[in-house]
């Protein structure tokens, strides 16, 4: 990868800034539908699996997902295997990835983020982990804890007791004020905030004029979301002393580059995925070709430059 675009995320190396979102690109079985060697040509610069809880579950009822004017609504509520289908099945088939690996993981109480951190400090292959406390279609933990900072933190709290890992907290934008929530996680230990998660919404079925999803509400992901995510960048990053990983809708390298620019270190590709699973390795081509145009000769001095005199 090229020099330019080299970055880190605290100790992982990046060979660019564009990774995964979380729940949106399943490389075991993209690798399976598409027949080609991800693995080998791996397109983002490191993988987040989808978050998996300590017990396996179903989702909520079908329809889980339907698409907006400019996003797309999803109520898949989690569906995963769990933790342990996640460590002695999945685990042993990335031994070949070649980026980092950034597990995610999810609990109905604050002490199951120490339980699940703990089984994963075990796990060589595993190089940071992401505390997905923001999932708006799960009722009990998820966003109910991730609205409430007090809950926040000790959730981190008992993440950070349990993993020496690199340990990053996920947010929802689903609250009145985000950046008390990202103190609450760095109070509590966290080494980065990644947002956002999706924001709330709701569809009706334009013929039976009836909810369209089968959990009524859903988060909304994708292009709709890029103004409400770039705030939460740009305050986050502005409020607290560790890096950002930035997402929600975005879609082009300009999308990329204006989340460093904001204050991400990182940039996740979520929806803009399902589209083009290999997006991302193209999307870091253009970054390039951006930053030269704009005269920034590293990452690092792109980020937060929308912050500077
Ligand atoms: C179908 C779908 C499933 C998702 N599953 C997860 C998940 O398991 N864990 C998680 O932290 N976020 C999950 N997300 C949220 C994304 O990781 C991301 O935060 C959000 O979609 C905003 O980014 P985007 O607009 O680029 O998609 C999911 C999003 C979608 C669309």
């Amino acid at each position: 990868m090229v020099e330019v675009l080299k970055t880190a995320l605290g100790p992982l190396g990046l060979g660019h800034p564009v990774i995964n979102a979380s729940g949106t690109f399943d490389l075991l079985e993209a690798d399976e539908v598409l027949r080609a060697d991800l693995m080998a040509e791996f397109p983002f610069a490191a993988y987040v699996p989808k978050t998996v809880t300590m017990e396996p579950r179903a989702g909520n009822d079908p329809p889980r997902l339907f698409e907006t004017a400019a996003g797309l609504l999803n109520s898949i509520g989690l569906a995963n295997r769990g933790i342990e289908a996640f460590i002695d099945e999945d685990l042993p088939r990335l031994a070949a990835l070649p980026v980092p690996l950034i597990a995610s993981i999810a609990g109905e109480r604050t002490d199951d983020y120490g339980r699940c951190a703990l089984l994963l400090d075990e796990c060589d292959r595993v190089d940071a982990v992401e505390l997905n406390i923001s999932c708006p279609n799960v009722e009990l933990g998820g966003m109910a804890l991730g609205c409430d900072p007090y809950k926040t933190r000790q959730a981190t709290e008992y993440a950070r007791e349990s993993t020496s890992r690199f340990l990053i907290v996920k947010l929802t934008p689903n609250v009145t004020d985000i950046t008390s929530l990202a103190r609450a996680a760095v109070e509590g230990g966290a080494d980065c905030i990644s947002v956002i998660n999706t924001v709330h919404g709701m569809a009706l079925d334009p013929l039976r004029l009836k909810p369209a999803l089968g959990h009524v509400t859903g988060g909304l992901s994708g292009p709709a979301i890029k103004p409400v995510a770039l705030r939460a960048i740009y305050m986050i990053s502005r409020e607290v002393d560790v890096p950002v990983i930035g997402m929600g809708g975005a879609t082009t390298a300009q999308d990329v580059l204006e989340f460093l620019a904001a204050g991400a270190s990182v940039v996740a590709i979520g929806t803009a995925s399902f589209r083009d699973p290999l997006l991302a390795a193209r999307l870091a081509g253009e970054l390039r070709v951006l930053m030269e145009q704009r005269g920034f000769g590293s990452v690092r001095e792109l980020i937060g430059h929308a912050h500077k005199e």
